[in-house]
C-alpha cells in the first residue's frame, strides 16, 4: 500500500483529499503545517508528499527545504493558489517535483501521483493495461502514432479535441517521450489564470513593474528551461500575452513584464484547445500570425463517439481503478456504446465511478443506470432511421424502458413503500401495483 502525506492548513480541503486518497487505497497521513509534517516523517516512511505553500508556523517551501537538507528524496507535489505561482515555481528549484494550482481537478492530482509512483508506466505506446493512453480503435492509434513522431522532433505541438478527450494526458506523454523527459514539465491553464496575471506568470516581472511587484520574479518559462511548458486552453490567452508568445516562438526570447533585457530559454511548447481557433481569429480574439506559429504540428484527439469500440477497455480500466472488484453486464456495455458521450473519457470515467457506487451487486446491471442516461440513449436510439418501425411499436418500447427505469428508481428510493411512492410520483397506488406486475419489477433487485 502506497503512503501519502498531505499538508494543508485548510481543514476542509485537507480532509477532502484525505478521504478520496483513502478510497483509492492509499494510506494517508496529514498535518496542518510543515512542523507537523516533519513530526510525521520521523515516525513514518511515505512515498509521496502533497503540500500547500502558505501555512502558518512552517510553510511549504521551508518544509521542502528542510527535508531535502536531511537527504529525503521523496517526491513532493506542491498545491498553490493563483497569485502564488511564482513561489510555486521557486519550489521546483527548491526541490519540489511538481505543482498544481488550486482549484484543481481531482483527476489531475491522481494522475500526478500515478506518474510519480510509476514513472515507467508512462510510455505513449499502446501497451495495453499499463499504458496511459488506452485504445485499439484506428482513430486513437492514428493520433498516437502521429503524436509520438512529433514528440521526438523538438517542435511545438497543438493538441485539438473536445473536452475530456485526453489532451492533458497526451501533453504529458509528449514530454515523457521527448529528449526533454528529464527536464521540468509545467502545465499552465491559460483559461484559469486571471488575464492580468498571466503575462507575469509566464514571463516573470521586474521590481516595480506594477503595484505589488516588490522584487524581481522569474516566470514559468524560465523555470521550465530545458524542459516543456504545456499551455492549455490557449484560446483564452490575453492579447498582450499573445504578442509576447509570438515573439518567443520567433526567436526564443522574451522580456519580463516591466523589463528591458531580452532573455533566452530553451523550452518545448505544447498547446491545447477545445475551441475553434479559426473562429476566434474571425472574432479578433486570437492573432492569426500566432495561429500559424502554433499550428505547425496539429494533432486531433478523437472524441469517444469516434471510437466506441474502446469503451469496453476504458470502462474496465476505470472499474479496476475503483478497486470495487465489479464487472459490467453486457447489456450495460451495449447501452454505453449507444450513448453520445459529450464529455468523452472524463464523462465515461465519472459514469463508471458513479455506477460502482450505486450498484449493490458485483455486476453493473441496466437497473443501476440512472434514468437520465438511459433516456438519452433511448431517445437517440429510436430517433435513428434504423429503428423506424411502426410508430406505436417504437413508442411502446421507449415508454416501457422509461417506465421500467422510472418505477424501479421510484420504488428503490422509497424502500418500496407504495404509499410514499404514490405521493411522490402523483401516480395512484393501483397504477403502481399494475406497473410492478407489468414490468416485472422485483424488490430484491436493489434493496
Ligand atoms: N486514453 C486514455 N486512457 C485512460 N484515461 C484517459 C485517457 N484519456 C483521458 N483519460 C482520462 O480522462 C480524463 C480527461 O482527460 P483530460 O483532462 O486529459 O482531457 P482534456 O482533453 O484535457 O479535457 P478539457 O478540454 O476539458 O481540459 C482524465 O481523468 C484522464 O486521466
Ligand atoms: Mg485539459
Amino acid at each position: 500500500m502506497n503512503k501519502i502525506l498531505i499538508l494543508d492548513d485548510e481543514k476542509f480541503l485537507r480532509e477532502g483529499i484525505e478521504k478520496i486518497l483513502r478510497k483509492k487505497g492509499f494510506k494517508v497521513f496529514s498535518g496542518k503545517n510543515g512542523i507537523e509534517g516533519l513530526e510525521i516523517l520521523k515516525e513514518n516512511a511515505v512515498d509521496i508528499i502533497i503540500t500547500d505553500l502558505r501555512m502558518p508556523d512552517m510553510d511549504g517551501a521551508e518544509f521542502i527545504h528542510t527535508i531535502r537538507e536531511n537527504g529525503l528524496r521523496i517526491p513532493v507535489i506542491v498545491l498553490t493558489a493563483f497569485g502564488t505561482i511564482e513561489q510555486a515555481v521557486e519550489t521546483l528549484r527548491g526541490g519540489a517535483s511538481d505543482f498544481l494550482t488550486k482549484p484543481f481537478e481531482l483527476d489531475q492530482l491522481l494522475n500526478r501521483i500515478k506518474d510519480l509512483l510509476h514513472p515507467k508506466d508512462t510510455s505513449l505506446t499502446n501497451k495495453g493495461e499499463k499504458g496511459d493512453i488506452l485504445g485499439n480503435s484506428p482513430a486513437i492509434k492514428n493520433a498516437l502514432e502521429l503524436t509520438l513522431k512529433g514528440a521526438q522532433k523538438d517542435i511545438p505541438i497543438l493538441l485539438q479535441g473536445e473536452t475530456g478527450t485526453g489532451k492533458e494526458v497526451f501533453a504529458r506523454a509528449i514530454h515523457r517521450n521527448s529528449k526533454r523527459s528529464k527536464g521540468n514539465y509545467i502545465s499552465v491553464n491559460c483559461g484559469a489564470i486571471a488575464q492580468e496575471l498571466i503575462e507575469s506568470e509566464l514571463f516573470g516581472y521586474m521590481k516595480g513593474a506594477f503595484t505589488g511587484a516588490y522584487e524581481d520574479k522569474e516566470g514559468i518559462f524560465q523555470a521550465a528551461d530545458g524542459g516543456t511548458v504545456f499551455l492549455d486552453e490557449i484560446g483564452d490567452l490575453s492579447m498582450t500575452a499573445q504578442v509576447k508568445l509570438l515573439r518567443f516562438l520567433e526567436n526564443s526570447t522574451f522580456m519580463k513584464v516591466g523589463g528591458t533585457k531580452e532573455k533566452k530559454v530553451d523550452i518545448r511548447l505544447i498547446f491545447a484547445t477545445n475551441r475553434d481557433l479559426r473562429s476566434l481569429i474571425k472574432e479578433k480574439k486570437f492573432r492569426e500570425d500566432l495561429y500559424y506559429r502554433i499550428n505547425i504540428f496539429p494533432v486531433f484527439i478523437p472524441s469517444l463517439r469516434e471510437r466506441l469500440d474502446d469503451i469496453e477497455i476504458l470502462a474496465k480500466k476505470f472499474l479496476a481503478e475503483s478497486k470495487s472488484g465489479m464487472s459490467i453486464s453486457s447489456e450495460v456495455l451495449k447501452l454505453m456504446k449507444k450513448h453520445n458521450w459529450p464529455g468523452n473519457i472524463r464523462e465515461l470515467k465519472h459514469f463508471i465511478e458513479r455506477m460502482s457506487i450505486i450498484s449493490d451487486s458485483d455486476e453493473i446491471m441496466p437497473e443501476d443506470v440512472p434514468p437520465d442516461f438511459f433516456n438519452a440513449v433511448m431517445q437517440k436510439e429510436y430517433a435513428s432511421s434504423e429503428h423506424l418501425g411502426k410508430y406505436m411499436d417504437v413508442k411502446n418500447k421507449v415508454v416501457r424502458s422509461f417506465d421500467f427505469n422510472y418505477f424501479s428508481n421510484l420504488l428503490d428510493s422509497t424502500g418500496w413503500n407504495i404509499n410514499q411512492a404514490s405521493r411522490l410520483s402523483g401516480v395512484s397506488r393501483k397504477t403502481i401495483y399494475q406497473k410492478i406486475e407489468d414490468l416485472e419489477l422485483k424488490k430484491d433487485l436493489k434493496t
